[in-house]
């Protein structure tokens, strides 16, 4: 199977940063993977990046209101989102969790908006380490999946992605039992009867770990912070993602 492979830029990069999404539109032409490939760069480079017409590289945005319009100072909504080239959306990251305080009814909101406008929204969950170290994370994850992901979606509405706050930008990774666990428990818990939903993996992958990370039979594909933002890097772990998946 493809993997599914989304870049995250979060809150990186101004205008010159569009050449590398030229080039890793230009790699991934000379040198073609079987894997999906997803950019989210900052809202305000989201229409000169469609711009660019790239052929493999699809566009995201990183957030969304839950409104298509309204007086939300700062927001942007999921409609303003798909019309700057956006396709999908990541919603409930853990920096939008944590660093701005939103709940997962407001992500399932997100949710809605996103499908609302066309977009496939990328809904994220992950426990903190204290909820892992008090054996916690399990329940963290399906408190949260269930309250995020709106009981109406069904496989094709929404990718799901499994995102340990410790290991966001940290340089630390689950075990691969960790993952697994993680991933079994999204499936069978929240997905069983929506068996195409991607899950993916995110949390410091790189191109020396991507490898093994999308070889687990149970990981769908990864969401990738810093290693993004470099074509080189992303395209490495892209290429890596493929090739483990090679014959699945
Ligand atoms: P990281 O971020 O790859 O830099 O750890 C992952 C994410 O936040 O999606």
């Amino acid at each position: 199977m493809r993997p599914l492979i989304v870049g995250n830029w979060k809150m990186f990069g101004l205008r010159a940063a569009l050449a590398e999404i030229t080039r890793l539109d230009t790699r991934l032409g000379a040198d073609p993977q079987a894997a999906d490939v997803i950019l989210c760069p900052p809202a305000t480079l989201l229409q000169a990046a469609s711009a660019l017409g790239a052929a493999r590289v699809t566009l995201g945005a990183q957030d969304c209101h839950y409104a298509p319009e309204g007086p939300f100072t700062g927001d942007i909504s999921a409609e303003m989102a798909a019309e700057a080239g956006a396709r999908y959306v990541i919603v409930g990251h853990s920096e939008r969790r944590h660093g701005h305080g939103e709940t997962s009814a407001e992500v399932c909101g997100k949710a809605r908006g996103a499908k609302r406008a066309g977009l496939t929204p990328i809904i994220c969950v992950g426990e903190a380490k204290p909820d892992r170290d008090a054996g916690r994370a399990l329940s963290v994850l399906e408190e949260q999946a269930h309250a995020s992901i709106p009981p109406e979606f069904s496989a094709a509405d929404f990718v799901l992605a499994y995102e340990p706050k410790w290991a966001i930008g940290t340089g630390v990774v689950p075990t691969d039992a960790e993952i697994i666990e993680a991933h079994l428990f999204l499936r069978e818990k929240i997905c069983a009867t929506r068996a195409r939903t991607p899950i993916l993996y995110g949390g410091s992958v790189k191109p020396a770990n991507a490898g093994g990370l999308i070889g687990l039979a149970e990981v769908d594909g990864v969401l990738v912070g810093g290693a993004s933002l470099k074509a080189d890097d992303f395209f490495e772990i892209i290429k890596a993602g493929a090739h483990a998946k090679a014959g699945v």
